[in-house]
């Protein structure tokens, strides 16, 4: 697949990396105008090419750079991967949540794309091929079209990962406040390699 990638940060470099890897071809879509050992474009071009198209760039900024991209984002699948994280006082809390959330915002903002939510719920490190003592862990998804979290579904598997669908993209509202459960896990142990893996059901 050709996959954008809006964001040069530290999401958008270790997706880069790890989809090119299984074959994909990946452009990331910065402001800048290069960066080590990736190809890049400018955000527009970056999704104008894309089959599929990853917002990773800073909560902040994910809802107004998605709507500026709108008319280029029709029919797309974009998955978005971004967390409504605020570290202005300190301890990390989220700027939406319990009735809203990034991923319905990112949705309203671009109407005619299919939205995905997922990667919003492990780090980096974990993004693609996670190797953990205890098997493939799960990486909970959310949004409104089925045809595209079957994209996303199967682009996941293909790089190690379960799948546990929520529903629609409504439930990102519970798959940003799992983030600050990873985030508050790692930050007691000091440790950062953790995923959630899904047993039962
Ligand atoms: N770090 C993780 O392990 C992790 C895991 C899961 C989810 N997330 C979420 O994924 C998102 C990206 O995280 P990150 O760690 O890569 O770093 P970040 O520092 O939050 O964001 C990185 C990118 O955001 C873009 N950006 C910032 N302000 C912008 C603006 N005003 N307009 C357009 N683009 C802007 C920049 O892209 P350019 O300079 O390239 O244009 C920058 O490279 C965040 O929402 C984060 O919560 C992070």
């Amino acid at each position: 697949m050709k996959i954008g990638i809006l964001g040069s940060g530290a999401v958008g470099q270790a997706l880069a990396r790890g989809f090119a890897r299984h074959g994909h071809e990946v452009v990331i879509g910065t402001r800048k105008s290069e960066i080590e050992g990736l190809p890049v474009a400018t955000p527009e071009q970056a999704v104008t090419d894309a089959d599929l198209v990853v917002l990773g760039v800073a909560g902040r900024a994910s809802v107004q750079l998605a709507g500026s991209l709108s008319h280029l984002l029709e029919g797309k699948v974009l998955i978005d991967a971004t967390n409504p994280l605020d570290f202005s006082t300190g301890a990390p809390r989220l700027f939406v949540g319990f009735e809203d959330s990034l991923g319905e915002q990112v949705q309203k903002a671009v109407p005619g794309a299919r939205v995905v939510k997922a990667y919003n719920t492990v780090g980096k490190a974990l993004f693609v091929d996670p190797e953990l003592p205890g098997g493939p862990p799960t990486m909970f998804i959310a949004g409104n079209d089925d045809a595209a979290k079957g994209i996303v579904t199967q682009l996941l598997q293909e790089t190690g990962w379960e799948v546990a669908d929520l529903g629609g993209i409504e439930a990102s509202r519970w798959l940003e406040a799992m983030c600050m459960a990873w985030v508050a896990y790692g930050a007691r142990t000091g440790t950062w390699g953790h995923a959630f893996k899904l047993l039962g059901g």
